[in-house]
C-alpha cells in the first residue's frame, strides 16, 4: 500500500535534517545527516555546498527507506539563513558557502554603512549592515577574491541551492532573500536601489517565488540520487527562522517564538513591516504572504551551556542543571555574559566576549551554572524587550530547542520573559514548517494556520512565577549594565 507523504528538509549548520509526515500529521520518519564547518582562519566558517547535497541525498533516501511505499506530495526546504552561495555562468560553485557565522567581513560590513548610510538602510532593507548578513560577503569576495568575484554569475542561499539541485530550477523566496540585505523588504523584491548604491549586478539575483508555491520539479538526476521520484514538486520554502515558527504555529501577530538551540533566537510575527529606528533587531519576510515578523539572534545559548559544562568538568546536563535549580534566582550575585562569539541582538558586536562577574570566596558551580543559564534568559530578554519597545507585544510564546526541554530553563526563562511558554509537538520545527508549506503548495489545506491547527498539538505549558519577579528584575539590572562597562576593553581585545 503506498503512503501519501510529504518532505520538510532543513540545511543545518551542524547536520541536514529530513521529517517525513502523512498528510494528518503524523511523523512517518526523520533523519539525520552531520556536518562539519570548515574553519580556515580565526572568525571564519565556511562549509562545501556540494556537501550539503551529499548529506541531503543520504537523509533523504534513509529517510524513504523508513517507509512502506511512500507516495512523495511535495517537498518543502529550509536552511541556515544569510549564507552566501555564488555560482557561475555554467552553473558551477565558485569557492565554499561563506556561513551566516562568519564575521570575516566587518571592513565590508562599515563600507556598507558608510556607502548607503543606516537610514536608507532601514529604508531600503529593514536591517543593519553587519558581518551576518550575505551582502558583505560578497563584497569581501569582491575586495579579497577578485578573480572569483569576477566568476558570480547567480547567488544563491543554503535551501536554494539545494532546490537547484532538485530541480534544476534557480530561484528563492521572501523570507531567506531578506537576510542579505539586498531585498525590500517592504515590496517583497530584490532592491534596485541597494544594488545601484554598491555597484552590485542584480542580474546576479535569482526570481524570487513564494513559499508555498511549486518552484521546480524533481529532474531525472536528482531522482536517481536521492531516491524521490521524478517530477515531485519542490516548493520555494523558507528561512530556517521562518520555518522553525511555521513549524510550531507561529504565523500570526501576537505570536512569538523563543528557541533556546546552539544559538537562540526570539521571534513575534507582525501583519506589517516593523523596523528599529536603531536597527538593533532584524525585520525579516515570514515564510506566510503579508505577514513579516521581528528576530532578535543570541548567538551563544545552549552553547553557552555546553562551554560551561566542558570547561567546568561536570559529566552532564542533567547534573548541571539540577545543581542549578537548588540555588535562588539571582545566582547569589553571579552575572554571566553569554558573548562567547560576539553577539548580535541587541549590542551587534562582533568583538563582545563572555564574561563571569561578581563571585566571592563562597561562590560555587552551582552558581556559576545557574548565572549562565540565566545569562542566556537575559539575552533572550533583551530581545523581548526591543520588540516591546516597537510596540510587538507578544502575551504568550512558543519555546522549542534543546533549551525548552529542559522543564527548570523553560521555567527560568518564563520568569525572566515574564510571559507563559508553552511546548508543542512535535517538535521539529524548521524541517517540520517546510513541509507545511509543502502541503498548502500541494493544495491540501488553504493556509499554514489550517495545516498547524491538525499537524501540532501543545504539551507542556509553564506561567511566570510571580515570587521570582524581583530576585529576577535585579539581576537583569546588574546584566543589563555590564556591556556598556566593557564595551571599550571588548573593542581593544580585552588589553
Ligand atoms: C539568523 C541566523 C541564524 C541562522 C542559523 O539571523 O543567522 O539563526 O539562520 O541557521
Amino acid at each position: 500500500m503506498t503512503q501519501a507523504a510529504f518532505i520538510g528538509i532543513d540545511i543545518g549548520t551542524s547536520s541536514i535534517k529530513v521529517v517525513v509526515v502523512d498528510p494528518a500529521g503524523k511523523l512517518l520518519a526523520v533523519a539525520r545527516s552531520p556536518m562539519s564547518v570548515d574553519v580556515k582562519r580565526s572568525g571564519w566558517s565556511e562549509q562545501n555546498p556540494e556537501d550539503w547535497w551529499a548529506e541531503t541525498c543520504s537523509a533523504i533516501k534513509q529517510a524513504l527507506s523508513e517507509i512502506d511505499g511512500p507516495e512523495v506530495l511535495g517537498v518543502g526546504l529550509s536552511g541556515q539563513m544569510h549564507s552566501l552561495i555564488a555560482l557561475d555562468s555554467t552553473h558551477q560553485v565558485v569557492r565554499p558557502a561563506i556561513l551566516w557565522n562568519d564575521v570575516r567581513s566587518s571592513a565590508e560590513a562599515a563600507y556598507v554603512r558608510e556607502t548607503v548610510g543606516n537610514e536608507s538602510l532601514r529604508r531600503l532593507t529593514g536591517n543593519p549592515s553587519l558581518e551576518g548578513f550575505t551582502v558583505t560577503k560578497l563584497l569581501w569576495m569582491r575586495n579579497h577574491e577578485p578573480d572569483l568575484y569576477g566568476r558570480v554569475s547567480h547567488l544563491l542561499l543554503a535551501k536554494d541551492y539545494i532546490r537547484f539541485r532538485m530541480t534544476g530550477e534557480l530561484g528563492s523566496e521572501p523570507s531567506d532573500a531578506s537576510a542579505t540585505l539586498l531585498f525590500d523588504i517592504v515590496r517583497s523584491k530584490w532592491s534596485g536601489e541597494m544594488c545601484e548604491l554598491l555597484d552590485i549586478d542584480s542580474n546576479v539575483l535569482p526570481p524570487i517565488i513564494e513559499s508555498a508555491q511549486i518552484a521546480g520539479r524533481v529532474t531525472k538526476s536528482a531522482a536517481a540520487q536521492t531516491g524521490l521520484a521524478e517530477g515531485v514538486p519542490v516548493v520555494g520554502g523558507g528561512a530556517d527562522n521562518a520555518c522553525a515558527a511555521v513549524g510550531v504555529g507561529v504565523v500570526a501577530a501576537g505570536d512569538a517564538l523563543f528557541s533556546v538551540g546552539t544559538s537562540g533566537t526570539v521571534v513575534a510575527p507582525t501583519e506589517s513591516p516593523v523596523t528599529d529606528y536603531g536597527m538593533r533587531i532584524h525585520s525579516m519576510r515570514h515564510a506566510i504572504p503579508d505577514t513579516w515578523y521581528l528576530m532578535g539572534v543570541v548567538l551563544s545559548a545552549g552553547a553557552a551551556l555546553d562551554w560551561w559544562r566542558r570547561s567546568s568538568g561536570s559529566s552532564g546536563f542533567n547534573e548541571l542543571v539540577a545543581e542549578a535549580w537548588s540555588i535562588e534566582a539571582g545566582s547569589g550575585g553571579v552575572t554571566f555574559l553569554p558573548y562567547l562569539s560576539g553577539e548580535r541582538t541587541p549590542h551587534a558586536d562582533a568583538n563582545a566576549r563572555g564574561v563571569f562577574f561578581g563571585m566571592h570566596a563562597g561562590t560555587e558551580r552551582a552558581h556559576m551554572t545557574r548565572a549562565v543559564m540565566e545569562g542566556v534568559s537575559f539575552a533572550l530578554r533583551d530581545s523581548m524587550e526591543l520588540m516591546t519597545a516597537l510596540g510587538v507585544n507578544p502575551v504568550e510564546a512558543v519555546a522549542v530547542g534543546g533549551g525548552a526541554s529542559s522543564a527548570v530553563w523553560l521555567q527560568m526563562l518564563s520568569d525572566v520573559v515574564d510571559m507563559p511558554l508553552r511546548t508543542v509537538a512535535p517538535s521539529e520545527g524548521a524541517p517540520l514548517g517546510a513541509a507545511m508549506l509543502a502541503a498548502v503548495a500541494a493544495g491540501e489545506f488553504s493556509d499554514v494556520v489550517a495545516v498547524g491547527n491538525l499537524w501540532l498539538t501543545d504539551l507542556d505549558a509553564v506561567a511566570p512565577d510571580a515570587l521570582t519577579r524581583g530576585a529576577y528584575d535585579d539581576a537583569y539590572g546588574r546584566y543589563r549594565a555590564l556591556y556598556p562597562a566593557l564595551r571599550e576593553m571588548f573593542a581593544s581585545g580585552g588589553e
